[in-house]
């Protein structure tokens, strides 16, 4: 009880609190912390201070106001996609992390939690590890490590999260939110969508060097996500002058065929699709180890079985269905 009533006091900033990550963490985190979210974007849903971090006039006016005694920076440019100004990846990643360092120093501010990426390593075939040799290829990812090291070069006491496919939805109390990214790219969200719906997808190569031929891919579920959030705050609170970087995935290893299988087999709708030529950058096998994880952070995965990702991302998608929201998709998706 006196833990909470401390918590409460703690204010906790995120930005890119609109999107799909900020707003399932504000709602679990709301229980235990007091919340402001900024966003460049408004939220039918959420109290939000519309903020660009570019504006950093703005920001240093938010920060002054609030002091938030964490803040954790989710905003970004997030899509990969190759075809996107690299312009906009500067500016919405490297420039706003920039700004965002800038505004903390203005006002003393001293905690920061980061969302990295899996897509900065090197591809290796490997479990990957945070000490495995880095080699950004994306823009996206590029930027993504140029931000890393911007918050290592400043000193402020930080913990950097590598997340690797985050996905499914999250429900408190009867307040349920998960994953509306438009366009939609990422695989779960796709398909499990397109099974409902019986629209076809396609998934790309079957001749990768795993059991079946599809690529093999880590799912973490969002729940999780935000324990791992809530576990880091805790480390960062306790620990003065840190810098870690930490993996955040489940570590389970799913097979594109073998997800779509397991959908099939709790929607019982049969799912329409076709296999097509690889698509460039695709890699075998994208899995983390969570050790590090596990151990610093007191933090396990337990929701992130492949069977209650998908059970979870139903009931989002039954609600989206119901709401009369349409996912939008990539043609080649
Ligand atoms: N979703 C995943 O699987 C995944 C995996 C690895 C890393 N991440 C990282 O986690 C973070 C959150 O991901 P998400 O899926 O929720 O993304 P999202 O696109 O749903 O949300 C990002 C939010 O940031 C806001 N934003 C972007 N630029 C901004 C700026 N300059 N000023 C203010 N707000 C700005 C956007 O309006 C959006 O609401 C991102 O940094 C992403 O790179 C996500």
């Amino acid at each position: 009880m006196n833990e909470n009533k401390n918590n409460l006091n703690n204010n906790i900033l995120i930005t890119g609190g609109a999107g799909y990550i900020g707003s399932c963490l504000a709602l679990y985190l709301k229980k235990k912390y007091r919340i402001t979210i900024l966003d460049k974007k408004q939220s039918k849903n959420l109290i939000i201070n519309t903020c660009n971090l570019l504006d950093l006039k703005k920001l240093n006016h938010i920060l002054n106001k609030d002091k938030p005694k964490l803040i954790i920076h989710l905003a970004a440019q997030s899509l990969v996609d190759e075809t996107i100004n690299k312009k906009k990846y500067y500016q919405n990643n490297i420039l706003a992390t920039k700004n965002l360092i800038t505004a903390m120093k203005n006002h003393n501010l001293t905690n920061l939690i980061f969302s990295s990426t899996a897509a900065v390593y090197k591809y290796s075939g490997k479990i990957l590890s945070e000490n495995d040799t880095i080699q950004p290829k994306s823009t996206y990812a590029k930027t993504k490590l140029k931000c890393e090291k911007i918050i290592k070069d400043s000193k402020i006491n930080s913990i950097i999260l590598r997340f690797f496919n985050v996905c499914s939805s999250l429900k408190v109390n009867n307040k349920i939110i998960g994953e509306f990214h438009n366009p939609e790219t990422h695989l779960i969200p796709t398909i499990v969508y397109k099974n409902l719906l019986q629209k076809k997808f396609y998934i790309y190569g079957n001749n990768y060097k795993t059991q079946d031929g599809t690529c093999i891919r880590d799912y973490i579920h969002i729940k999780d996500i935000c324990s791992a959030i809530d576990k880091s705050i805790n480390y960062l609170f306790r620990n003065n002058k840190k810098f870690q970087i930490i993996n955040i995935g489940s570590s389970s290893r799913n097979t594109n065929l073998e997800t779509l299988q397991e959908i099939e087999k709790i929607t019982k709708i049969k799912n329409i699709y076709t296999i097509e030529d690889r698509r460039k950058g695709d890699v075998d096998l994208l899995v983390c180890s969570n050790s590090k994880a596990k151990k610093l952070l007191n933090w396990q995965p337990k929701n992130s079985a492949i069977k209650k990702i998908i059970k979870d991302e139903i009931l989002w998608v039954k609600h989206l269905i119901k709401n009369k929201q349409f996912r939008k998709f990539k043609n080649y998706l």
